[in-house]
């Protein structure tokens, strides 16, 4: 099963793609976090990514298809859960050729459907480990002990250099200028489900639960 997790920054993608990986032994796969590895590269291309993204502004079509495609070559099993991809018609359109290519077929598109004013909360909230990347929140997910990762017992946390005010502005912009055109798009297509994600983090995976078994 190949699932699409869509929605703006903040509305809990990664929150509950690892929920599925954990539950269904599916494979996450997100641009976001390839970049973010891509940006401590060193290398000029990293270089290039970071800067983009601290902007809050979308990386090229071209790169993130290209990293997409080599994740999924080198993976077997499991189904997968696209987390910030696609982002743009065209990122869509290649994911669709992909997906065939490999002999595959999307499942369901999940729109995780918020509003804006919860989004600064969430995302000037959010910490992640340093060591696992998982994921918290001072307010609606604070580790169990303070400054220690309920999953590894890491003692080490990062903060997103995007989660600014300023640069959530942009990428809110660059979502509904370009992302949001995919809810119609799958709409269309018949995959799209829509779950409320400013419900809490149980109730929206129970909901996510729902969709998958009964696609
Ligand atoms: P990416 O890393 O994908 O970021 P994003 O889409 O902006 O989304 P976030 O990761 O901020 O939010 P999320 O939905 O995962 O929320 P989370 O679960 O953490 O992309 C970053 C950048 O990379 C882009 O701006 C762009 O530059 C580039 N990029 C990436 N993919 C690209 C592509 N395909 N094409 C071009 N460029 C690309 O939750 C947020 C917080 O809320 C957490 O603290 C969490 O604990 C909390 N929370 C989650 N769910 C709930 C809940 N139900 N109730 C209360 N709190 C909750
Ligand atoms: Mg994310």
């Amino acid at each position: 099963m190949n699932i699409i997790l869509l929605g703006p920054p903040g509305a809990g993608k990664v929150t509950q793609a690892k929920i599925l990986v954990d539950e269904r032994g599916m494979i996450q796969l997100s641009t976001g976090d390839m970049l973010r590895e891509a940006k401590t590269s060193g290398t000029e291309m990293g270089h290039r990514v970071a800067e983009v993204m601290n902007r809050g502004q979308l990386v090229t079509d071209e790169i993130v298809i290209g990293l997409i495609e080599e994740k999924m070559a080198g993976a077997t099993g499991g189904g997968f859960i696209f987390d910030g991809f696609p982002r743009t018609l065209a990122q869509a359109d290649a994911l669709g050729a992909m997906l065939a290519r490999h002999g595959e077929k999307l499942d369901a598109v999940i729109e995780m459907r918020v509003d804006d004013a919860a989004l600064v909360a969430r995302i000037t909230g959010r910490f992640t480990c340093a060591t696992c990347g998982a994921v918290y929140h001072d307010q609606t997910k604070p580790t169990a002990k303070a400054g220690v990762c309920d999953v590894c017992g890491g003692t080490h946390f990062l903060r997103r250099a995007d989660d600014n005010a300023d640069a959530l502005k942009q990428r809110l912009m660059e979502y509904y200028k370009k992302t949001s055109p995919l809810i119609g798009y799958y709409y269309a297509k018949g995959s799209l489900e829509v779950v409320d994600g400013l419900a809490d983090i149980g109730a929206v995976s129970a909901a996510v639960r729902k969709v998958l078994d009964k696609a």
